[in-house]
């Protein structure tokens, strides 16, 4: 496996937004190759302590490589972030001054074809972040009904031919490698003009799918507002449209009192608001820096403040 090549995205504007500190305690949720997380360490120098997760063994490996000076302040930890209050727990810490989240696949994993990530590559299906995901993309475009295919594709990957493709998937199967699903992708669906590959979105689908990771976002955010000190942050950068919603609807729900809650939320206590949003709008990446990394475009970094 590489080395990522880039530095990581929107480097500057998280360890700006983190602001790390002398003493300071800070997650990094999906360490990759370790680049923020070496950020963050710099700056915390000379005791800042981190936890990093990452559920690939792999990124762990090349991690604990990047953030080997710094080996006597981080515990690394090959965990899914869904797991943060019981791996905080596990430490003792109670609280902690600053998260980040960079969620998605990282270059690493992108640029290692037999994990079955890119539609350029013929590879296994496979998609799994780490080796505890119980599914591979194989499994699902193997025992999926006609239907669910469909509600997949279309959910997760927003993908309006999901029907189409759905049903050339079950016509076609079984499928075992990513050249296969792009093929059957291609009958049904052609490229139209300079539009994205007609296989991104499917691909999107089952990575998410595979991965669980829109249900892990939705599980990881209220334990993060709760471990954060008052004044602490949460970081998260996303790359589509559907993470990115997930982290804004918590932000903005957070921000507010919820006092008098309606009638369809009438069992929830009233609370006050928990987070002040520090941007409104996402801060994206700088021309320069897509230019140097073309997978950083899609890229969008909401910060928000502890209470
Ligand atoms: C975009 S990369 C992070 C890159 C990193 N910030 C860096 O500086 O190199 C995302 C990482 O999150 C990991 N990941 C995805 N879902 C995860 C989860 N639920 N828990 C922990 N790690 C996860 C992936 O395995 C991948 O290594």
């Amino acid at each position: 496996m590489n080395e990522a090549p880039h530095r990581p995205v929107l480097y500057q504007e998280i360890i700006h937004a983190l602001h790390p500190v002398t003493g300071g305690r800070y997650v990094d949720g999906t360490l990759g190759a370790g680049g923020h997380a070496r950020g963050i360490m710099e700056a915390s120098a000379p005791d800042g302590q981190l936890l990093g997760l990452d559920v690939d063994p792999h990124a762990i490996a090349v991690a604990r490589k990047t953030l080997a000076p710094y080996e006597h302040r981080i515990h690394l930890v090959q965990a899914s972030y869904a797991s943060l209050a019981g791996q905080l727990a596990g430490l003792g810490w109670e609280a902690v001054d600053g998260i980040l989240l960079d969620l998605g696949a990282s270059s690493m994993q992108f640029d290692t074809p037999e994990r079955g990530f890119s539609f350029l590559q013929d590879a296994p299906l496979d998609m799994r972040f780490g080796p505890g995901m119980e599914r591979t993309a194989a499994n699902l475009v193997n025992r999926l009904s006609e239907r669910e295919l469909a509600d997949l594709i279309y959910r997760y990957g927003e993908e309006r031919d999901s029907r189409k493709i759905a049903r050339a998937i079950v016509r076609a199967r079984p499928l075992h490698t990513t050249r296969e699903l792009v093929s059957v992708i291609e009958s049904v669906s052609p490229r139209r003009g300079d539009r994205i590959h007609p296989a991104t979105r499917t691909f999107q689908a089952l990575r998410i799918a595979v991965n669980e990771e829109l249900e892990s976002i939705e599980t990881v955010l209220p334990q993060a507002v709760a471990a954060l000190k008052p004044g602490g942050r949460i970081t998260v950068i996303s790359f589509h449209s559907l993470e990115d919603r997930i982290v804004k609807d918590f932000f903005r729900e957070q921000s507010k009192d919820l006092i008098n809650p309606p009638y369809e939320r009438i069992y929830e206590v009233e609370r006050k608001a928990t987070l002040k949003e520090v941007n409104r709008k996402p801060l994206t990446p700088s021309e320069d820096e897509i230019k140097n990394n073309p997978r950083a475009r899609s890229a969008k970094l909401r910060i928000a403040e502890k209470i």
